[in-house]
C-alpha cells in the first residue's frame, strides 16, 4: 500500500527532497528504500530541529483532485523558496534585484512567484492578459529511485502560449510522448527550451527543479492517469 507523508516544516520538506534525490544517485549500493527513508527522516529532524511528522500509513489516501493539486503546489512553492537572493550581477545592473539560482543565473520562476516582476502581456497596451493554465502533469522517471517529474503548466503558460508546445513539441495528452532524458539532453522535448532559454540541466540542484517528486512521495500514479 502506498503512503503519503506530510512533513510540517518547509525546510524539512526541502531537505527531504534533496536527500531522497541524492539517494537516487546512490541507488545500487545495496541500501533499501526503507533505509533511505529512515535516514532522510532522521536527517530532516537533525537539520531542521523539528520532528518530521509522518502520517499514519493506515490513513485513507486522497482522491480529491483539488487536494492533490494543493499537495503538488506545495512542492512548487518549496522550489521557489529554495532560491537565494544575491546582489552584484555580472554586467547587467537591472538583474541585481532578481532572485538567483545556485549558478547565479536569474530564477525567472521565483521572480514571478515572489512578485519581483510582473511583465505586461504585450507592448500593445490594449492586449488583455490571459491567466496561466493551472494543470500539473505527473511524468514518471522510468528508473528506480530517480525522483519523478512534475510538469507545471502554470509557470509555462505564464510565459508561453499553448501553441508553443502543442502539438509541435508535445501531444497534449499525459503519457502520450515518449520522452527520455537522453533526448532531452540532445535538445528534444523539454530540451527545446531548457538548457537554452530556460534553466539549464546542470548543476545537480537544477535536476531537482524538474525531478521534484521523490519516488514514494508521488501519491499514486493511478491518481494521474
Ligand atoms: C512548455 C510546453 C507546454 C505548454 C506551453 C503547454 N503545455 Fe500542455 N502539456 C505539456 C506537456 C509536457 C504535457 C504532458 C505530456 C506527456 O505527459 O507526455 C502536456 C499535457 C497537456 C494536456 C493533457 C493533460 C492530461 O492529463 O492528459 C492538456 C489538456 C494540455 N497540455 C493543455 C494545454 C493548454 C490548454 C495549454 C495552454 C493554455 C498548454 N497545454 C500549454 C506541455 C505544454
Ligand atoms: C517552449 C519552451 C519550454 C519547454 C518545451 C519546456 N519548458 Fe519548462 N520552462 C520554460 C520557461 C520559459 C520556464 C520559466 C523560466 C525559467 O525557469 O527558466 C520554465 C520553467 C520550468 C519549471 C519551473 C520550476 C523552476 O524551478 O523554475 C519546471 C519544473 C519546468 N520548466 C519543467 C519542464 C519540463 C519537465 C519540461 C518537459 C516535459 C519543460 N519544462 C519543457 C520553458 C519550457
Ligand atoms: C527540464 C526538466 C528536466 C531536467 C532539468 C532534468 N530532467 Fe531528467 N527527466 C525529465 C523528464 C520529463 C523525464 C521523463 C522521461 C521518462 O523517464 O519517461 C526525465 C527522466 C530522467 C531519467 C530517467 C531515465 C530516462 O532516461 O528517461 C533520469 C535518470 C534523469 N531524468 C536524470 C536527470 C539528471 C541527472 C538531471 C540533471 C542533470 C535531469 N534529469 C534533469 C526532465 C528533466
Amino acid at each position: 500500500m502506498k503512503t503519503r507523508r506530510s512533513i510540517h516544516a518547509p525546510f524539512a520538506l526541502t531537505g527531504l527532497l534533496a536527500l531522497l534525490f541524492i539517494a537516487g544517485f546512490v541507488a545500487g549500493c545495496g541500501i533499501s528504500g526503507t533505509d533511505i527513508e529512515k535516514f532522510a527522516k532522521g536527517e530532516v529532524e537533525r537539520l531542521s530541529g523539528e520532528k518530521a511528522v509522518v502520517e499514519d500509513e493506515s490513513k485513507e489516501k486522497t482522491d480529491d483532485p483539488k487536494e492533490i493539486q494543493v499537495y503538488y503546489n506545495k512542492f512548487n512553492k518549496s522550489v521557489s523558496n529554495r532560491t537565494r537572493f544575491q546582489t552584484g550581477t555580472k554586467d547587467i545592473i537591472a538583474l541585481d534585484v532578481m532572485p538567483k539560482d545556485t549558478t547565479g543565473e536569474v530564477n525567472w520562476t521565483a521572480a514571478v512567484i515572489l512578485g519581483v516582476i510582473d511583465p505586461a502581456p504585450s507592448i500593445d497596451l490594449n492586449v488583455e492578459d490571459e491567466p496561466p493554465f493551472d494543470l500539473n502533469v505527473f511524468i514518471e522517471a522510468k528508473v528506480a529511485l530517480m525522483a519523478n517529474v512534475l510538469f507545471p503548466h502554470s509557470i509555462h503558460t505564464y510565459w508561453l502560449k499553448c501553441s508553443n508546445c502543442h502539438p509541435g513539441i508535445f501531444l497534449p495528452e499525459a503519457g502520450a510522448n515518449k520522452i527520455s532524458m537522453n533526448e532531452i539532453f540532445e535538445g528534444k522535448w523539454c530540451g527545446r527550451c531548457h538548457g537554452k532559454v530556460a534553466f539549464t540541466f546542470w548543476p545537480r540542484a537544477n535536476c531537482v527543479r524538474c525531478h521534484i517528486i521523490p519516488k514514494g512521495e508521488s501519491l499514486s500514479k493511478e491518481n494521474w492517469q
